[in-house]
C-alpha cells in the first residue's frame, strides 16, 4: 500500500479529473460506448482530495458510484465532456484525463428508434474532438496528464501520444496483461515524462492513483 494517508502536497491546487466511458447516441434507445468502469478516475479523485486538492470529477458513464464529498459534473458524451473541461481549464492547476472518450460519434443520430427493416445496417461515424490534444495545445501553467490504453506496442504508442498531445505526464496501461485494465481493481502502469519512464508492478488502482499524484506533485514543484 503506497501512501493513502492525508497530506498537504496538493493544498490550494485545483485538480480536474475525467473518468468513465462516454456514450454516443445511435438513436433514442441505443448508444456506442466502451468497457471503462471509471474506477481509476474515482481513485485519482479520492487521492487528490486526500492530498489537499480542490477536486472536480467530470465523468461519463461509470460502473461505480462517484466518490462522496467531491464536486462532480456528469457529461454523457464526448462533446459535453469537452465543453465542461474547456469551461474549467483556465483555473485548473492539474488536469488528468482518465476518461475513455469515444473517438467517433454517429454523424446523425436517428430521432426515432431504428427499426430492423433491412438485413444490413451501416452507421456513419465522424471523429470526436480530441480533448486531451486541445488541452495540450491550450495549456499555459497547467500540468497535463493523459492516459493511453493499448493492446500492443504499449511503450512506443505511449511515447508518441505523450509528445503528440503535449502532455507533461502520460500514464500507459496495457489491457492485454492479466490483472490490468478496465473493469478490475488493479493496473500495471508506466508513467512517462519527457525525460523519464517508470514502470510499476501490478498494483491496486488506489495505489496507482497515489504514485501518479505523487509524480504530479513533484513535477508541479519543478514548474
Ligand atoms: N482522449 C481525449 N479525447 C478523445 C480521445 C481520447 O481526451 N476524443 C484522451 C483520453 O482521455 C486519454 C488519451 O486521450 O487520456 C488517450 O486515449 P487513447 O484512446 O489511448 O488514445 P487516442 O489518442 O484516442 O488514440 P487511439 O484510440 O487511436 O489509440
Ligand atoms: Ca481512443
Amino acid at each position: 500500500n503506497q501512501c493513502l494517508h492525508s497530506s498537504d502536497e496538493l493544498a490550494g491546487k485545483k485538480v480536474i479529473i475525467t473518468a468513465g466511458a462516454t456514450m454516443e447516441a445511435i438513436d433514442p434507445v441505443r448508444f456506442i460506448t466502451n468497457h471503462s468502469s471509471g474506477k481509476m478516475g474515482c481513485a485519482l479523485a479520492r487521492q487528490a482530495q486526500r492530498m489537499g486538492a480542490d477536486v472536480t470529477l467530470i465523468h461519463a458513464s461509470m460502473s461505480v458510484q462517484p466518490p462522496q464529498f467531491i464536486k462532480t459534473i456528469h457529461t454523457p458524451n464526448a462533446a459535453a465532456m469537452a465543453e465542461a473541461i474547456k469551461a474549467q481549464f483556465d483555473e485548473a492547476d492539474i488536469v488528468i484525463k482518465a476518461a475513455a472518450v469515444s473517438d467517433y460519434r454517429c454523424a446523425q443520430p436517428a430521432q426515432q428508434k431504428i427499426k430492423k427493416a433491412s438485413e444490413t445496417l451501416t452507421l456513419q461515424l465522424v471523429k470526436n474532438e480530441d480533448i486531451l490534444a486541445w488541452c495540450g495545445a491550450h495549456k499555459t501553467h497547467q500540468l497535463l496528464i493523459g492516459f493511453a490504453m493499448e493492446t500492443e506496442n504499449v511503450l512506443a504508442n505511449a511515447r508518441k501520444k505523450r509528445a503528440l498531445k503535449n502532455c507533461d505526464l502520460l500514464v500507459a496501461n496495457s489491457i492485454s496483461e492479466s490483472g490490468a485494465g478496465f473493469q478490475g481493481d488493479t493496473n500495471r502502469i508506466t508513467i512517462l515524462s519527457e525525460t523519464e519512464e517508470k514502470t510499476y508492478d501490478l498494483m491496486s488502482k488506489d495505489d496507482c492513483a497515489a504514485v501518479i499524484l505523487k509524480t504530479a506533485a513533484a513535477h508541479l514543484k519543478e514548474k
